[in-house]
């Protein structure tokens, strides 16, 4: 067994833990980084993130050609898709991303061991996988391991038929009938992939409505709109099982009809990854949900122990991620770091895309907190009209004494990219009046987030 001693060993190369290598090793730090899969980069990378905004951009291109154009004055005689040049492009940018995490590890010395990593015991790790099993020891060790997809009693997952996002980003084959189990954020991404090449796609929710969590006026927009392209939704059902019949599959609702599908997808949530990394080595205990316990500076019960990411509490965004293994490794090195839970957004890219940061309406109602709100809707605004994507509006929410912004969500072109205005403000303790005074170039789509913080005060100009 070879041994090897780094400041800081790092679990898991996702987008929480490759970034906080690359940051410790800006920090002078001799940093490990322990992968089991051979390409870095972690779910976001591989089968997450990249690889479904690959899918959603190529299928939006083939529906928007088919679809949209003839308002434009546009006719094309017939149009066609390839699905496996689809997959291939998809699997290529999976390729040069990952490929290029391993570049930045090289620029950066971040040396990486492949195989899987086992806590055992204060600063010692063992990495399994490879002929010999090797040993290193670290001064800091990090968690960033992740999540991996939640089971359902009764779901006989197969790989094939009945499956979760991995191989829905990777079907051989358009599916006729496509089952998706869960209306949050993977099943509403993929069931549109899916819808736009022809699949007919039905998407059944234990809830009464779909992406919880989000504020609910905007989530009540995106059902209608998610409708009106054709997908079907079974709200208020609880899947009890799932299992492959002849060609196809079966899904269970309880005491309602069961549903017959090609394929189904399972997306209702994820789980921490916390398997057979050692923990009780050093005592760390996961709480009841499988989340590794950690203070404000991402300390475990363990000393000289982190954990960052889907594997402690808060929302499953690689974002997140990256943001709290920056501020652990900083707080590790200078003593400060720290990770604003109140500015992190969450993005949805279905079409139109769906951003959300800050509070929703309902939580300042739980909450009993006074506030002003404004909303103003993208039909309003020049560009959506030349865009042809009007549907959509921004709401903007703020406190009703100072007038500080407390939550900012939309649905509509580009709001993934708009919602960055947002969270600024928010970081930066704005008012809706500040947003409502900043000049916003004409004709663009931002323009939307200042006439709905114009909207706060009642005196939105194009409303
Ligand atoms: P999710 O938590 O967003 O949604 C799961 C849905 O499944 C919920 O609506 C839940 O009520 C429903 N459900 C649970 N049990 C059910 C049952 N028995 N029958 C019917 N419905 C049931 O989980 P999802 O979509 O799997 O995503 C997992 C994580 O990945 C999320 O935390 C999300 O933040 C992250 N993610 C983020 C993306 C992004 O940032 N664009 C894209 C994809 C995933």
């Amino acid at each position: 067994m070879t041994s090897t001693r780094h400041d800081l060993l790092i679990l898991g190369s996702g987008p929480g833990g490759y970034v906080a290598a690359i940051r410790a090793a800006q920090l002078g730090m001799n940093v490990g980084c322990v992968e089991t899969e051979q390409a870095l980069g972690g779910t976001c990378l591989r089968v997450g993130c990249i690889p479904s905004k690959a899918l959603l951009e190529s299928s939006e291109r083939y529906h928007e050609t088919k679809e949209a154009l003839a308002p434009h004055g546009i006719h094309v005689e017939s149009v066609s898709f390839d699905l496996a040049q689809m997959l291939k492009r998809k699997d290529e940018i999976v390729r040069g991303l990952t490929g290029g995490v391993d570049m930045l590890f090289k620029k950066n010395r971040v040396t990486r061991y492949t195989g899987r990593a086992r806590i055992a015991g204060p600063g010692r790790v063992v990495v399994e996988g490879g002929s010999n099993p090797i040993e290193l020891s670290a001064t800091h060790v990090m968690i960033a391991t992740g999540s991996k997809s939640a089971t359902l009693p009764g779901v006989n997952l197969d790989g094939d038929r009945i499956a979760t996002s991995t191989e829905a980003l990777a079907y051989p084959t358009v599916p006729g009938h496509l089952a998706v189990i869960g209306a949050g954020y993977i099943g509403l991404e993929l069931g549109s992939v899916w819808l736009r090449l022809g699949s007919r796609v039905t998407v059944i929710e234990y809830l009464d409505r779909i992406l919880p969590g989000m504020d609910a006026e905007i989530a009540t927009e995106a059902l209608r709109l998610f409708k009106r392209q054709g997908m079907e939704f079974r709200l208020g059902q609880k899947v009890t099982g799932a299992r492959a019949e002849g060609a196809g599959a079966i899904v269970e609702c309880e005491g309602k009809e069961p549903l017959r599908a090609d394929r189904v997808l399972l997306a209702v949530g994820r789980v921490p990854n916390t398997d057979g990394l050692g923990l009780d080595s050093v005592g760390i205990a996961p709480d009841p949900r499988g989340r590794i316990p950690v203070d404000e500076h991402f300390q475990t019960s363990a000393q000289g122990i982190y954990a960052i990411g889907d594997v402690i509490g808060g929302a499953m965004l690689a974002h997140k991620a990256s943001e709290e293994g920056v501020a652990c490794v900083e707080w590790i090195a200078t003593g400060y770091g720290h990770v604003n839970y109140e500015a992190i957004p969450g993005v949805v890219y279905t079409q139109p895309e769906i951003a959300s940061v800050g509070q929703t309406e309902e939580e300042l109602t739980a909450a009993g907190r006074a506030f002003r709100k404004g909303v103003f809707f993208f039909r309003g605004i020049g560009r959506s009209r030349a865009l042809g994507q009007t549907d959509g509006r921004v709401k903007m929410l703020a406190d009703q004494a100072t007038d500080r912004l407390l939550g900012v969500h939309i649905i509509g072109p580009r709001a993934g990219d708009l919602i960055a205005e947002a969270v600024a403000a928010i970081e930066f303790g704005a008012s809706s009046e500040d947003i409502a005074r900043i000049c916003h170039a004409h004709p663009t789509l931002a323009e939307a987030v200042k006439e709905a913080a114009l909207a706060v005060d009642g005196r939105a100009i194009h409303a």
